[in-house]
């Protein structure tokens, strides 16, 4: 099955240098309303609510029943030779959350993407989205099921522009008699990637430039903007600030919040930096060794506590 892009962003726009699309051939998935980041520094973001509101009340009324965890862990363990990445982690995440996931480096915490994103698969264990088992036999199967990543590495190809970056993999074809020659519609697809952009990065440099020519930050927004552009209701982010500067891990985290306004939505982000935890998580793994050493909401705990369980102090 392939997807098409969402339209339900609304708009998004983030200063600095970035932006994501609403555009699209699909009716809006849960609008995110209107959210903007204005670049740099100075950041402004306005997200209407409407429909959280909407969604808090079907939840609230009494005749709804509860729905289930978006994603749901079970007993996932993902061995690698002698060593034991995860080891029988269990939990479920539901839609509108923001979930941190931290841990020192070798904890588990890509393995754990990489298998809901289909890129590996679980040892034993299982994984259950909107409450059926997922069969992830490869990343188009999780991104079908609504599951967008943006890797650690981030996946993206350096020497493609943003447009052939958004539809690689997800090519549309000409229509008509060129069809049957696999000619691709490169002025579709450079339309709607250039529209979603646009609408998430005001001042972004060259929509036609080349990945490879574009600052960390720069990459980090084609890679989350893509992720949203296909409109999947869970987001992986696998530490989509590090190595940036402090500018720039601001916009990012101003594009996740934006992003964190749609309650259809759940987000998992990776992060070594607690003070990015902190500004868009509401909630907090803690991985330790392969296995869950904690699961706490962000009010109720404090990043020394975190760092207690990081490392094996508590
Ligand atoms: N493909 C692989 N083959 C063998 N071992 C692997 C592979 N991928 C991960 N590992 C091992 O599994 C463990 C967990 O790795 P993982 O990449 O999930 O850690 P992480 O928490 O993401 O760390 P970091 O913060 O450094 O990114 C590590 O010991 C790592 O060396
Ligand atoms: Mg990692």
């Amino acid at each position: 099955m392939s997807k098409t892009p969402a339209a339900g962003l609304g708009s998004v726009s983030v200063a600095a240098g970035l932006r994501v699309p609403a555009s699209a051939s699909r009716a809006p998935a849960a609008g995110l309303g209107s959210v903007s980041v204005a670049a740099g520094s100075g950041v402004t973001v306005s997200a209407s609510k409407a429909s959280a509101a909407a969604s808090k009340a079907a939840t609230d009324s009494p005749s709804a029943p509860a729905p289930a965890p978006l994603l749901e862990a079970e007993n996932l363990s993902k061995r690698f030779g002698a060593v034991e990445a995860l080891c029988s982690v269990s939990f479920s995440i539901n839609a509108g959350e923001v979930v941190g996931l931290v841990g020192d480096n070798g904890a588990g915490k890509s393995t754990f993407v990489n298998i809901v994103s289909g890129v590996l698969h679980p040892t034993s264990g299982h994984v259950r989205f909107d409450g059926n088992l997922l069969d992830l036999a490869n990343p188009a199967a999780a991104r079908d099921a609504g599951i967008e990543t943006v890797y650690q590495g981030l996946a993206l190809v350096e020497m493609f522009d943003i447009a052939s970056n958004f539809y690689l993999g997800r090519e549309v074809l000409r229509t008509g008699i060129r069809r049957p020659l696999g000619v691709l519609n490169r002025r579709l697809m450079r339309n709607r990637s250039k529209a979603s952009i646009e609408q998430i990065a005001a001042k972004f440099p060259d929509l036609a430039a080349a990945v490879e020519t574009m600052s960390g930050g720069q990459r980090q927004i084609v890679a989350i903007a893509k992720a949203a552009f296909w409109g999947g209701r869970l987001l992986l982010l696998d530490e989509p600030t590090a190595a940036l500067g402090v500018q720039e891990s601001a916009s990012v985290l101003e594009l996740i919040r934006g992003l964190a306004a749609d309650s259809n939505r759940a987000m998992i982000m990776i992060a070594h930096n607690l003070q990015h935890i902190w500004s868009v998580c509401t909630r907090i793994l803690v991985l330790r060794r392969g296995s869950l050493a904690a699961d706490l909401q962000r009010e109720e705990t404090t990043p020394e506590e975190v760092v207690a369980y990081i490392t094996g102090v508590r």
